[in-house]
């Protein structure tokens, strides 16, 4: 029907209907981590169970198995799994293996808060290179095998531009003796979204012991500046 044959009340009724669709409030902001509910970086609604308590000095592989949402652990393991058989350094195989695990506790800006995360138990090229993820991945480069990813366009819209905070420091970690660690993570990323594929942390258990400060007192109970982080995702449901 075309517009001019409606009369002023459907036309008021159908421009209701179209902004209720385009803002459909979720019940949390977009930005949340996946862990408190609200919907997948793709926009799929997460499902919320209780959760098991957590042992009471937490290793990280107990945050895969009881707190990391079964879509970001495929996924961080497929992209391991993915720089595992390429042959990659054992560095870049753990930093695949732990980029995207703030995106449980926030989404935004989830490299950063990554990053912070981990500082205090890898090394710095790791914590280094999972920061820069955050703007690499919005840059294509084909040399390295990274092209911009067609679930972008569907995520963030066809033509987006990245916030300028976010290009600066792409163009910063370009220069960087740290690049293409940084870079492998967006690429390794792209091998990672197999509905289909089955994969362990197993094969990862002896690189995690050699290459990840395990503290003795348990994740979120060592005293460190982001133990707190660790405690948020061991207590989801605590109101305050
Ligand atoms: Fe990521
Ligand atoms: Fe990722």
């Amino acid at each position: 029907m075309k517009a001019q044959a409606l009369t002023s009340d459907q036309r008021a009724d159908a421009l209701e209907e179209s902004l209720m669709k385009q803002t459909h409030k979720p019940a949390v902001r977009r930005g949340t981590g996946v862990l408190f509910g609200g919907l997948t970086p793709s926009g799929a609604p997460i499902e919320i169970k209780p959760l098991a308590p957590m042992p009471p000095k937490p290793t990280l592989a107990d945050f895969f198995r009881l707190r990391f949402m079964p879509h970001t652990v495929t996924h961080m393991l497929q992209s391991a799994t993915d720089a595992l058989k390429k042959g990659e350094p054992e560095d870049i195989v753990l930093a695949c293996l732990l980029h995207d695990i703030a995106i449980n506790l926030l989404k935004v800006d989830h490299g950063y808060w990554a990053a912070q995360m981990l500082e205090p138990y890898v090394s710095e090229k790791i914590s280094w290179a999972i920061r820069h993820h955050q703007a690499l991945r919005f840059f294509a480069d084909p040399e390295a095998g990274y092209e911009y990813p067609q679930r972008y366009v569907q995520i963030f819209g066809e033509g987006y531009r990245p916030e300028p905070y976010i290009r600066a420091a792409y163009e910063q970690a370009r220069k960087h003796k740290w690049y293409m660690e940084a870079r492998m993570i967006t690429v390794h990323d792209l091998y990672a979204f197999d509905p289909d594929m089955k994969v362990s942390i197993d094969p990862f258990v002896d690189i995690i012991g050699r290459r990840f400060r395990q503290p003795k007192e348990g994740l979120g109970f060592d005293g460190s500046p982001v133990a707190h982080m660790w405690r948020s995702l061991i207590y989801p449901d605590n109101p305050l």
